[in-house]
């Protein structure tokens, strides 16, 4: 959108032409601090009405009063019309439309939004809450829903706005997400490096979260962050998570499927299966499930006869160590001498034996 005032100018008339407009603008700015446009307050002379309203043939009351401070202050005030978006009224009175109920009111005006942000609307046509729209659940969520219609605002400030849109439809998991150590961090901390909804789902573009190819591309949406050093060390956490898992039986396997593009019948565990999704807590958590008191119950959701010490057999994230899989370090570290001393040792004989044959010659 911003790049259309670009191009054009070329030379010193451009110059002028762009020095005069700037004074025109500056002479507007500076005498009439974020004003309504003369338009506007046409169409604010009935609309600031609050006791105009319409009856729907539903029986469900149609407000008519539109709050100009609040359009004002919204990111559309100081540069829309009304008849941007309501391009089929121009004057009173307005052409008869006949609208069921509230709802078949605002899926005629929606796509009101289509004109001038034609990216994220496309974005939304291939997103779950489109398909549950197509198969007509009305109740999927519209633009006018997330950030409603004259009074829209940066979606994203402060940052804690997002999980809050969602949460108006999704209220169960937002909850959850308010415990988890993510959303605690930043609706209690205010701490920003925490994921909102929109960080693992998207916002326009939201896919089913419950496919083959999203589960095997958990690891990697938890690495963006969990592997990224400076971040993690202001918390004290490990980035080895990411090779460790992907090192393991686990992950070898679902980096296998995702390589060759299989579809398996028994998901492998991701990230997610071991330490929650919208209720990841601190893995010295009581309550996390990742705790050793708790692991056991979490291996068995696809094991089912693992017992006790199943858990205990498996390294976790660790890379073997002396104080932990002593055995499986030693070992290691025994063919790491010993398999170089073998070679080099062979190599000896060898050379020797030519050496040998040189000189009897
Ligand atoms: C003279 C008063 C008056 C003016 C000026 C006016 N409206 Fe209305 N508007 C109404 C009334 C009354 C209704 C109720 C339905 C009707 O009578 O058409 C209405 C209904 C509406 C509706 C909802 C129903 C529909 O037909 O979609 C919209 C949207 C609307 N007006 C937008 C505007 C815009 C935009 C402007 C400025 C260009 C404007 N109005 C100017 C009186 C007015
Ligand atoms: C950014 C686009 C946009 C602009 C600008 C806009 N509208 Fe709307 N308007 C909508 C949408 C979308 C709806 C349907 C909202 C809904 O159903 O929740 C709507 C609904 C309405 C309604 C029906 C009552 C309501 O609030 O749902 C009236 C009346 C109305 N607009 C008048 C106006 C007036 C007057 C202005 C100028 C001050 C204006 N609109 C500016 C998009 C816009
Ligand atoms: C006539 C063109 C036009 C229409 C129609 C329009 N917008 Fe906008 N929108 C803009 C402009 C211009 C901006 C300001 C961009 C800027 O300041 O960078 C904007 C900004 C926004 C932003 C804030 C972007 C940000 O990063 O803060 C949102 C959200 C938004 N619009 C939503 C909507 C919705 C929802 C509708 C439909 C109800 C709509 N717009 C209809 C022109 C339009
Ligand atoms: C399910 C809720 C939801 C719906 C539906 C939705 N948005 Fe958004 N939108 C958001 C959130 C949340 C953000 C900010 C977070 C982000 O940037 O990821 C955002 C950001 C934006 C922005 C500013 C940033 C950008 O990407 O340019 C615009 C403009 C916008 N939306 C327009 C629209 C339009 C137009 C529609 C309808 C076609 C729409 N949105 C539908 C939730 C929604
Ligand atoms: C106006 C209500 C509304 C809002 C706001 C909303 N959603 Fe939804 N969402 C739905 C509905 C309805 C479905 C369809 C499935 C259902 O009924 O749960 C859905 C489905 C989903 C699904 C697919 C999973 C499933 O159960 O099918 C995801 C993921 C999702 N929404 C994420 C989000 C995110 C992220 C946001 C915020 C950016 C958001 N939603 C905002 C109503 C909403
Ligand atoms: C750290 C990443 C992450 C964050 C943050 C996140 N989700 Fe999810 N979400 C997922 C994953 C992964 C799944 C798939 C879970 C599964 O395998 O069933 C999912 C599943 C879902 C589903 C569909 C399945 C269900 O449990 O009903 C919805 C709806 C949803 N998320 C909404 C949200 C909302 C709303 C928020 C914000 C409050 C949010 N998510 C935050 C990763 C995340
Ligand atoms: C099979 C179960 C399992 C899987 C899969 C798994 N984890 Fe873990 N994770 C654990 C356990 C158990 C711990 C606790 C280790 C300990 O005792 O310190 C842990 C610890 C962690 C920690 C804390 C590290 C620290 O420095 O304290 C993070 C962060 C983490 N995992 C992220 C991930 C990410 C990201 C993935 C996916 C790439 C993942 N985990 C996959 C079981 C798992
Ligand atoms: C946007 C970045 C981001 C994403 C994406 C993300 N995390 Fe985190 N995660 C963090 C930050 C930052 C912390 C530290 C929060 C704190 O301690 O206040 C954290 C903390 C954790 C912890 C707690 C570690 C401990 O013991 O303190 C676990 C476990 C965890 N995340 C797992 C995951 C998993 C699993 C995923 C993927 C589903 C994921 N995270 C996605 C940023 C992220
Ligand atoms: C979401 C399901 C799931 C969860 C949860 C899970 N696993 Fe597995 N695991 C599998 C699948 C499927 C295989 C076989 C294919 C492979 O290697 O990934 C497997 C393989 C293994 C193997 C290799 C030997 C064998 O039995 O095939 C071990 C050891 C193992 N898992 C340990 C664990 C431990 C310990 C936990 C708990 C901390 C755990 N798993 C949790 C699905 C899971």
């Amino acid at each position: 959108m911003k790049d259309k005032r670009d191009g054009q100018k070329s030379g010193r008339r451009g110059w002028l032409v762009g020095g005069v407009l700037f004074l025109v603008w500056l002479s507007t700015v500076v005498a009439e601090p974020a004003a309504l446009l003369p338009e506007v307050e046409f169409c604010l002379d009935c609309h600031s009405d609050q006791e105009l309203d319409l009856t729907l043939p539903s029986g469900e009351r149609l407000s008519l009063f539109v709050d100009g401070e609040s359009f004002a202050r919204s990111v559309h005030g100081e540069k829309l019309h009304c008849v941007d978006c309501h391009s089929d009224i121009a004057d009173y009175p307005h052409p008869e439309r006949e609208f069921k109920d509230l709802r078949e009111f605002t899926l005629a005006y929606y796509e009101s939004c289509k004109g001038c942000h034609f990216d994220n609307y496309t974005r939304t046509l291939d997103s779950v809450h489109y398909l549950v729209l197509s198969q007509g659940d009305i109740n999927a969520p519209l633009c006018v829903d997330c950030h409603g219609a004259h009074d829209v605002v940066s979606p994203d400030v402060p940052r804690s706005r997002i999980s809050r849109t969602c949460s108006r439809c999704h209220q169960a998991i937002y909850q959850q997400y308010a415990r988890s150590v993510h959303g605690k961090a930043l609706l209690e901390g205010g701490n920003g490096d925490v994921p909102v909804c929109t960080d693992c789902h998207r916002s326009h573009a939201i896919e089913d979260p419950r496919t083959a190819t999203f589960h095997l591309r958990t690891p990697a949406l938890c690495a963006g962050c969990h592997a990224d050093r400076e971040l993690m060390a202001r918390y004290g956490l490990s980035t080895n998570v990411l090779q460790t898992y992907l090192r393991d039986f686990h992950g070898m396997t679902a980096s296998l499927y995702q390589r060759e593009r299989i579809t398996p019948k028994n998901f492998t565990a991701v990230c997610t299966d071991c330490h929650g999704v919208h209720n990841i807590l601190p893995v010295r958590d009581p309550q996390s499930t990742v705790i050793k008191a708790n692991l056991v119950r979490v291996c068995q959701k696809c094991h089912p006869e693992a017992t006790e010490n199943f858990p205990a057999a498996w390294l976790s994230h660790y890379d073997p160590s002396p104080q932990r899989a002593a055995l499986v370090y030693y070992v290691k570290l025994f063919y790491q001498v010993f398999i170089p001393f073998v070679v080099l040792g062979l190599g000896l004989q060898i050379l020797l034996h030519i050496w040998r044959v040189v000189v009897n010659r």
